[in-house]
C-alpha cells in the first residue's frame, strides 16, 4: 500500500512537472502524407503466415484501384475496385469471379488527415512516423525522410511491407477488365455479394 501510494506520489509529480515545463518545448507531430494521384507499389503482404508479392496501382483521376496479388508458389488473384463502390475479384487461371459492392469507394490521396501520431518507430530497417486511423483500423509507417510508406497493418493483422513506391506508374487498361464471366447472370446471381467496411 505504502509503496504504491509513494509511485502514485512520484507519478503525479513527474507528470506534472513534465507537463508544466515540457508544454512549450513539445514538438507539433507531423502531417501525415498525402497520397500521389497516380501511383504502383510493390508490396509483401502477410495475411496470417500466407504470403503474397501485391501490385498496387492507385489511379485516383480515373476512379481506379488494384490489387494484383500474386501468392506465393500459387495464383495471381485480381482485385479491381472502382470509385463506384464496385470491385471485382477474378482470378484468370481459375476461371473465378467476385462481385463485390462496397459501402464507400477507393481511398481518397487525404485518406490519411486527421490520423492519430503514434510516435517513430524503426521497422524494415527504416526510421518511421506512425500513424493510425479509424480506431486501430489501420497502422501506417511512413519513412521519416521521404515520406514513402514503409509498412501498414490492418486491424485483422494483414501487414504489408512496402518494397517500392513509383509516382505516376500506371497499369495498362487491357489489364483493368474483369473477364467476360464475371458479367453473367449466373455469376452476378450466384457469387454477388455485400460487404460492410469498418
Ligand atoms: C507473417 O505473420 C506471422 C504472424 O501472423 C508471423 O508469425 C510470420 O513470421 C510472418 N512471416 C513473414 C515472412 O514475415
Ligand atoms: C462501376 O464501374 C465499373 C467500371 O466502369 C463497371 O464495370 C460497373 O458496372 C460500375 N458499377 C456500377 C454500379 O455502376
Ligand atoms: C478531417 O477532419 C476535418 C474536420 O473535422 C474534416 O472536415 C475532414 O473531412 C477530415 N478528413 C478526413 C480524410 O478524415
Ligand atoms: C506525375 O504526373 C503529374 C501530372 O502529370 C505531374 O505533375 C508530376 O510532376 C508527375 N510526378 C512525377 C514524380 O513524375
Amino acid at each position: 500500500m505504502r509503496s504504491a501510494t509513494i509511485c502514485l506520489t512520484c507519478w503525479l509529480l513527474l507528470s506534472s512537472s513534465f507537463g508544466g515545463s515540457n508544454a512549450t518545448s513539445l514538438t507539433v507531430p507531423p502531417e501525415p502524407p498525402v497520397w500521389p494521384e497516380t501511383f504502383h507499389a510493390v508490396a509483401v503482404q502477410n495475411r496470417s503466415g500466407s504470403l503474397a508479392l501485391v501490385d498496387l496501382y492507385y489511379e485516383w483521376q480515373r476512379g481506379r484501384n488494384a490489387n494484383l496479388i500474386h501468392s506465393q508458389l500459387g495464383t495471381t488473384l485480381y482485385d479491381i475496385e472502382y470509385t463506384n463502390h464496385t470491385s471485382y475479384y477474378f482470378n484468370l487461371e481459375e476461371g473465378t469471379c467476385r462481385k463485390i459492392t462496397f459501402p464507400v469507394g477507393i481511398l481518397t490521396p487525404d485518406w490519411l488527415a486527421n490520423a492519430t501520431y503514434l510516435g517513430t518507430e524503426n521497422v524494415d530497417a527504416h526510421d518511421t512516423h506512425v500513424w493510425t486511423k479509424a480506431d486501430g483500423f489501420i497502422k501506417y509507417y511512413a519513412d521519416v525522410h521521404t515520406g514513402l510508406p514503409v509498412r501498414w497493418i490492418f486491424f485483422d493483422g494483414a501487414q504489408f511491407e512496402i518494397l517500392s513506391f513509383v509516382v505516376n506508374e500506371t497499369l495498362p487498361d487491357a489489364d483493368w477488365q474483369a473477364p467476360s464471366y464475371c458479367f453473367t447472370d449466373k455469376s452476378q446471381k450466384l457469387l454477388h455479394n455485400t460487404v460492410l467496411m469498418a
